[in-house]
């Protein structure tokens, strides 16, 4: 890697005003940046490269990650954090960092917009009211000044919603995981989840302080033997369909090891919830094991189009995570502003059912699109679609290509995914047209084929 340390490339990085492009503008012959190609072998670190390093400067590895990005940055890395210039619909006006173009109408895979709520004219409504009543930000913690009305009448209609007696509300998903898990279990207690679970429920298990395990993915057996001569309390964690894999739980035997040992039982249902269920009450209404878990958790950031996350359950374990979330209590509440543009999403949610009828018509047609194509897609049964690439080296190069054939799709590897899992991650919408999936089909199969991964 150069050592450039005081090069002007963030100068090339914000353009003051991107040039308009459509999706069917020609792509560029070859896109160039003003930053030199990256030297052989950096794309082969990765950010695992600089946890640790040697010396006792705190800052030490600062540089050095910065070295590296500034030459990864353009050749592949760029392709995180496109800003948009619209909103998360099927279609997205993208700006190119490394042309400094916006692209225009490009077919959206990769938000979690998967009822097509975050726009809706109801929820941009409700939004636009509570800022004239409430204006900006809550302005408080949930527990001292930061609670409104409509904060309070959310969490009654989550938990009426999810039929159970109570809900608690957090300032997103991130901190719902990182609260309840810390807020309820100690030093000398056992989590034990699922090893694909999100970074936020280890990052509360790590906080927690109790004796953390993992069992192998969706591995019955493997619980049954990381709980197997634990003495004390308990605590199991999985997800209602998997971030990276669109997969989903085997829920009644796991609830069976988890009575076997005592254990209580803790769903993330980020991804699940209001799509899975007549009802949308997510995977647990799917499966038919609404009462057979303790404690039930989402996220307000994916289908309902919003920000934040709850946890439903009990009186008791809401009362006793009101007082011991420090993500939730030492953290502003949620902007009216947010919680008015929920409250109307969940009632498009309930009041919609087609809506998730849809979704899951448009997840069966891509799923036939791809398997036409010969991709690879894992064991995805969701909205959530992996295209299975495996190629650490060129999963960037491939990205890129797919955006450039007017795909906006992440491309996603380690240590997000395993090493050789590298992946482009696809979300399917209700709101995605026959034409917009069979257009953002077409342009990812020719894509894998040039590289060999379809035929
Ligand atoms: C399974 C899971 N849990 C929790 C979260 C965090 O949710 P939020 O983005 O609302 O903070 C995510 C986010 O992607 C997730 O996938």
């Amino acid at each position: 890697m150069s050592d450039k340390r005081n090069g002007s490339s963030t100068d090339v990085e914000t353009p003051a005003q991107p040039a308009r492009l459509t999706a069917s503008s020609p792509a560029p012959e070859r896109v160039t940046s003003e930053a030199p190609p990256a030297a052989p072998g950096a794309m082969e670190y990765d950010y695992t490269n600089f946890y640790f390093g040697a010396g006792e400067d705190a800052f030490a590895l600062l540089a050095p990650f910065d070295d590296w990005w500034r030459e990864v940055k353009p050749a592949g890395y760029y392709l995180y954090e496109l800003p948009l210039h619209s909103a998360p619909s099927t279609t997205v006006d993208v700006e190119d960092t490394k042309t400094h173009e916006v692209r225009s109408g490009l077919v959206n895979f990769a938000s979690y917009n998967y009822l097509g709520l975050s726009y809706r004219p109801e929820v941009k409504e409700a939004i636009k009211s509570a800022v004239d009543q409430y204006g900006g930000g809550a302005s408080g913690s949930p527990i001292l000044s930061g609670t409104t009305e409509i904060h309070r009448r959310l969490s009654e209609e989550i938990a009426d919603f999810k039929q159970k007696e109570a809900a608690l509300i957090f300032p997103t998903g991130y901190s719902a995981n990182v609260g309840t898990i810390a807020g309820l279990m100690r030093s000398g207690d056992l989590v034990v989840a699922d090893q694909y679970a999100h970074a936020s429920i280890v990052d509360g298990m790590i906080l927690s302080k109790a004796t953390s395990r993992f069992f192998r993915h969706n591995k019955v057996e493997d619980l049954d033997r990381k709980l197997s001569g634990f003495e004390g309390k308990k605590l199991v964690i999985i997800e209602g369909v998997y971030s990276m894999d669109g997969d989903t739980p085997p829920l009644a035997d796991i609830v069976e090891v988890c009575r076997k040992h005592g254990a209580r039982l803790m769903i993330d249902e980020a991804h699940s919830a209001f799509v899975y269920g007549a009802n949308g009450r997510g995977i647990v209404e799917d499966q038919g094991m609404e009462d057979e878990v303790d404690i039930h958790l989402g996220t307000f950031s994916k289908s309902l189009g919003g920000q934040g996350g709850y946890i439903a359950g009990t009186h008791q374990l809401v009362n006793y995570l009101r007082g011991f979330s420090r993500s939730r209590f030492f953290s502003c509440a949620l902007s009216p502003a947010v919680v008015a543009g929920l409250r109307a999403a969940l009632k498009l949610a309930r009041n919609e059912p087609e809506l998730r009828t849809r979704l899951w018509d448009n997840v069966s047609t891509m799923q036939g699109l791809l398997a036409d194509g010969g991709v690879p897609i894992g064991d995805s049964t969701s909205q959530v679609i992996p295209i299975m690439v495996r190629d650490d080296a060129r999963i960037f190069q491939i990205g890129e290509e797919i955006f450039r054939e007017g795909v906006f799709i992440n491309p996603v590897k380690y240590p997000a995914v395993g090493k050789h899992k590298s992946r482009v991650r696809m979300s399917i919408s209700a709101a995605h047209t026959k034409e917009e999936l069979e257009k953002g089909a077409d342009a990812i199969i020719r894509v894998l084929r040039r590289y060999g991964i379809c035929q």
